[in-house]
Order: structure tokens, then C-alpha cells, then sequence
């Protein structure tokens, strides 16, 4: 990720947080039209579970700028991942779903510059989680 490309991701982010709550129902309602597949995995209450993710974006977003400062929670947030029964291949379709949600939120605003500042984010912070949850189940493995 470029410089620019974080300050387009950070300043449209902030375009969110206000609509956070429409922003996070448009996302499970977008994610489920799109993997159906995926919404058994979820278990508790879909609110709670939408200011989860927003707030988890949050903290992401405002530390792109300093990634290694991100980069053990994004793991362990993997791990727990590993859990909840998401598969790798499921990291493709949420990226979807954001991205999807991203537009509906910004509007012109989702300029081509911040749509491709965004799939870089994302595919920065998916590509650590993916890695960190199969290092996690090979260590399974070996202890089963
Ligand atoms: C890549 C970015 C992602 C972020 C930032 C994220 C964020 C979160 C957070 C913060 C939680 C709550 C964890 C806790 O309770 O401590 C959570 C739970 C969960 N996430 Fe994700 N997640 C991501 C990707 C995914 C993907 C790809 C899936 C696949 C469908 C997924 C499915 C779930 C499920 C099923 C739960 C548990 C729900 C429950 O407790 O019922 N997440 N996620």
C-alpha cells in the first residue's frame, strides 16, 4: 500500500463511521445474499456483531500507517477465526461484501483511486489472517 492509497482508505473510512450501524447491516445483508453458506457460522446477536467488526475495522484502519503494530491481533483474530469454522476461501467473499458496502455508503465518493486503495487494505489484512490461520492449523495438526 502506498501512503496515498492509506490516506484515501483513512479518509473514507471516516465517511463511514457515522452511518457505522446502516454500514455493518448492509454488510451481513450483502455477505449472506452472496455465501449463504456462511451464515450458520454466525451464532450471536448480528448488532453486537456488527459493532464488533466496525470497531475492529477502526483500529486496522488507523494503524495501516504502523503494520507490524496490527499485525498480532489481526493473527489472533485468525485463530479465533479457525474457531468460528471460517475457511480461507470465506476471506474472498467478505472482502466482497466490504467492498460492495463501501460503495453503497460512499457514493461518488468511492472513487476508482479509493475502490483500489481499499482492495489493497484488504487484501494486505486478509493475506495476514489467511496465513496465520493455516500456520494455526498445521500446529493442530501436529498436537491431534
Ligand atoms: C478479514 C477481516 C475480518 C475482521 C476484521 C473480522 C472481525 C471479527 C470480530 C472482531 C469478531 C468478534 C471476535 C470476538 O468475539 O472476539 C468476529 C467474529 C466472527 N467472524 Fe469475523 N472478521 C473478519 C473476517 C471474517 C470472515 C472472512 C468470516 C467468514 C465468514 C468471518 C466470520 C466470523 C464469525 C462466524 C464470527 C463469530 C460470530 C459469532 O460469535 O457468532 N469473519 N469477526
Amino acid at each position: 500500500m502506498t501512503p496515498n492509497d492509506i490516506d484515501l482508505v483513512q479518509s473514507s473510512f471516516a465517511k463511514v463511521v457515522p452511518i457505522k450501524e446502516a454500514a455493518a447491516e448492509l454488510f451481513y445483508g450483502r455477505l449472506f445474499e452472496i455465501a449463504p453458506e456462511v451464515k450458520p457460522l454466525f451464532k450471536g446477536d448480528m448488532k453486537e456483531q456488527g459493532r464488533k467488526l466496525m470497531m475492529t475495522l477502526g483500529v486496522v484502519v488507523n494503524g495501516l500507517k504502523d503494520l507490524p503494530s496490527i499485525v498480532p491481533a489481526a493473527e489472533a483474530l485468525a485463530v479465533k477465526h479457525n474457531a468460528y469454522g471460517v475457511e480461507p476461501a470465506h476471506y474472498e467473499v467478505v472482502g466482497a461484501a466490504l467492498l460492495w458496502t463501501l460503495e453503497q455508503g460512499l457514493g461518488p465518493d468511492f472513487t476508482p483511486a479509493t475502490k483500489a486503495a481499499w482492495t489493497s487494505a484488504y487484501g494486505t489484512l486478509s493475506g495476514v489472517m489467511i496465513a496465520a490461520s493455516a500456520r494455526s492449523a498445521k500446529d493442530m495438526e501436529h498436537t491431534a
